[in-house]
């Protein structure tokens, strides 16, 4: 079941969301060779509780940190650790604020250093394929217009599209319905209506879509080893088309 957010709920939706974007727009700076994930997790939590925020993040189904830090194959859900980031990585950084009892969730995928050309082609890739689903987020259109922005663009440079994990409707819940594929076919599947919020957050893949869970069943890597990029934003459905909450102005 979608929970339609009314106008008065999507504004006390506003701050979580620019704490959150917020949060990135802070950690940008920190994103150097030498900084362990660590190190990102305490600046990220630090930052958020000293802004009145908490990390949804932490002790979510027994997540142990505050963030989620995803280097190179990593697809998502990596889990910050002494792991030491180095010239040439690409590194997601998902954050997760929670205020009034809101939530607000979004990621980019930052540089290391200078990149090489796959790791720059994946991470705009991604960026753009984030931009295309938004466009297509409007009233009378289908979740699978996003899906199909979203794929056929992917697929149109070469690369894939996770499958296993995908976006989904936010607000008082960090997880609500409904699941935002990005895959799909024009003109199928839920039809968008105003007062809908959720996420848009393709993981694109330099190689083959596939991915597989490590041991510590958080961790998603790519399952050909490739390199793995992702964007995410927090959206409302307006009249006229998608209004981005994740945004740090
Ligand atoms: N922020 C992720 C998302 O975009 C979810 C992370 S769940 C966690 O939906 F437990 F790993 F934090
Ligand atoms: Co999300
Ligand atoms: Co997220």
């Amino acid at each position: 079941m979608i929970i339609i957010k009314s106008d008065t709920d999507i504004a006390a939706m506003r701050p979580a969301c620019k704490l959150a974007a917020q949060t990135l727009d802070m950690i940008e700076s920190y994103i150097q060779a030498g900084i362990t994930t660590d190190e990102i997790n305490t600046l990220v939590h630090d930052f958020t509780i000293a802004h009145g925020g908490i990390p949804a993040p932490l002790n979510y189904r027994g997540f142990p940190k505050s963030v989620c830090t995803s280097v190179n194959h990593v697809v998502c859900h990596g889990i910050p650790s002494s792991k030491t980031l180095k010239n040439g990585d690409i590194i997601n950084v998902d954050v997760t604020t929670i205020m009034n009892g809101w939530h607000g969730d979004t990621s980019k995928t930052f540089f290391v250093g200078d990149v090489n050309p796959r790791a720059r082609k994946v991470t705009e890739t991604a960026q753009t394929a984030l931009i295309l689903g938004i466009e297509k987020a409007k009233p009378g259109n289908t979740f699978g217009d996003i899906g199909h922005a979203i794929q056929s663009f992917v697929e149109a440079q070469g690369m894939s599209v996770v499958r296993e994990y995908c976006g989904h409707g936010i607000g008082k819940g960090f997880h609500e319905d409904p699941q935002v594929m990005h895959y799909g076919k024009e003109g199928q599947g839920t039809m968008i209506k105003k007062g809908m919020v959720f996420t848009i957050e393709p993981m694109v893949n330099y190689g083959k879509a596939g991915v597989k869970l490590l041991g510590d069943h958080w961790t998603v890597v790519t399952r050909d080893k490739s390199l793995s990029a992702q964007f995410e934003h927090t959206i409302a459905i307006t009249a006229n088309g998608a209004e981005i909450l994740t945004c740090s102005t």
